[in-house]
């Protein structure tokens, strides 16, 4: 019997729908398994922002950092879409004010959570919901491991000023070694447990930080000997995504490519409504575990919020992953992905995979087939 703290942070949009959907397969895990888990609920993004003029207020930031595992659902919106006018210097080196992506972003610097794990595997019964062709989906099977801590999302200098009479803003593209090495470690023991082969993703050709990226990661690889390596340019690893998906095993890439590819490769399975993600580092809870902080990888969906509608897979898988690495329940992480597998065999489907389900029949069809 395990008791575990779990932090709940629904957030905006879609995101307290889907959490809730989360929750209650979390907590028919809970009274199937015997297991307490505490749930305490905490607000992050714009709703904190209209609530307590921060995205990330001290009481979630704290409760977080306490937690054995947050479950996230989304952050944003076009409510917040213009903090032009807002005065919010607080958080973030003025002039840039305030938006509600920062609480995500500071949370996850917070929670030192560097490496993010978005697995996309392939429903079968969903292949005719993806943009790619069946025969090109056979038997893809990937795993981004996203670093998420780091990159153009938090180099320093970020500002806007004016130059010359005109505004100018900047980004910095930022890596350190320790950075590169720590999260290039995680992809290439996760390939050994796979099929041993990790594609390393930048832009080498152009970018200083891609090419100590490149440096940094193979030098890892010679720890590695039973695991290859590809480099592999970003803009070509988009293009095998949709030509080649199947290809991949582990891909391996900083913050921002991440970011974009993920999105893109979602969409292999229909929906990214599907997609899961668990970011984890070397923080340990108090189960000896890796903190971790897990969302779908999906936004807000501001055009469906409030509807009932969302599909809470991304969720649900977020929560299975949550209860395998944070909590160490591995037999009811599989107990959830199978419930999910069979619902959706039996054809369970919400509206963005073709279906007429909502948020809440789809989380009772999961909990129906959890079937213990
Ligand atoms: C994601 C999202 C976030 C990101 C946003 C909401 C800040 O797109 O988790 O993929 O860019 O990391
Ligand atoms: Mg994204």
């Amino acid at each position: 019997m395990t008791h575990a703290n779990l932090v709940l942070t629904p957030g905006d949009g879609i995101g307290p729908e889907v959490v809730g959907a989360a929750l209650q397969v979390l907590q028919a895990v809970a009274d199937r398994f015997g297991h307490t888990f505490h749930t305490q609920e905490y607000p992050i993004g714009g709703c904190a922002i209209d609530a307590f003029g921060t995205a990330l207020p001290a009481e979630t930031l704290e409760a977080a950092l306490k937690a054995d595992a947050v479950l996230l659902g989304a952050v944003g919106g076009p409510r917040w879409d213009d903090p032009s006018a807002r005065d919010v210097s607080a958080m973030y080196p003025s002039p840039i004010a305030m938006r509600p992506e920062q609480g995500l972003l500071n949370l996850r610097k917070s929670m030192e959570v560097f490496a993010n794990l978005r697995p996309v595997q392939l429903y079968p019964e969903l292949l005719d919901a993806s943009p790619v062709r069946p025969e090109r989906l056979q038997g893809v099977d990937l795993l981004v491991v996203r670093e998420l801590t780091g990159d153009v999302y938090f180099g320093e200098p970020k500002l806007r000023r004016v130059v010359n009479g005109e505004l100018q803003a900047i980004d910095t593209m930022s890596y350190t070694e320790h950075e590169i090495r720590r999260v290039a470690h995680i992809a290439f023991q996760l390939a050994r447990g796979r099929r041993k082969k990790v594609s390393s993703v930048d832009k080498a050709n152009v970018l200083e930080s891609s090419r100590l990226w490149r440096q940094v990661v193979t030098e890892v690889s010679q720890a590695y000997p039973d695991v290859s390596l590809e480099h592999v340019l970003v803009d070509a690893a988009a293009m095998y995504l949709i030509s080649r998906p199947a290809s991949f095993d582990v891909l391996v890439t900083g913050n921002m490519f991440g970011d974009i590819l993920t999105d893109e490769a979602s969409v292999l399975t229909g929906s990214m409504g599907n997609l899961p993600s668990a970011s984890l580092g070397q923080v340990q809870n108090s189960l000896g575990l890796p903190r971790g902080l897990y969302e779908p990888i999906h936004g807000s969906a501001p055009d469906i919020a409030g509807k009932g509608i969302a599909n809470p897979i991304g969720t649900i898988m977020s929560a299975a992953m949550l209860l395998r690495y944070s909590f160490g329940l591995l037999v009811e992480a599989d107990a959830v992905e199978g419930a999910v597998k069979q619902a959706i065999a039996g054809g369970c489907r919400t509206r963005d995979l073709g279906g007429n389900l909502n948020t809440q029949q789809m989380a009772n069809a999961v909990i129906a087939h959890l079937g213990i």
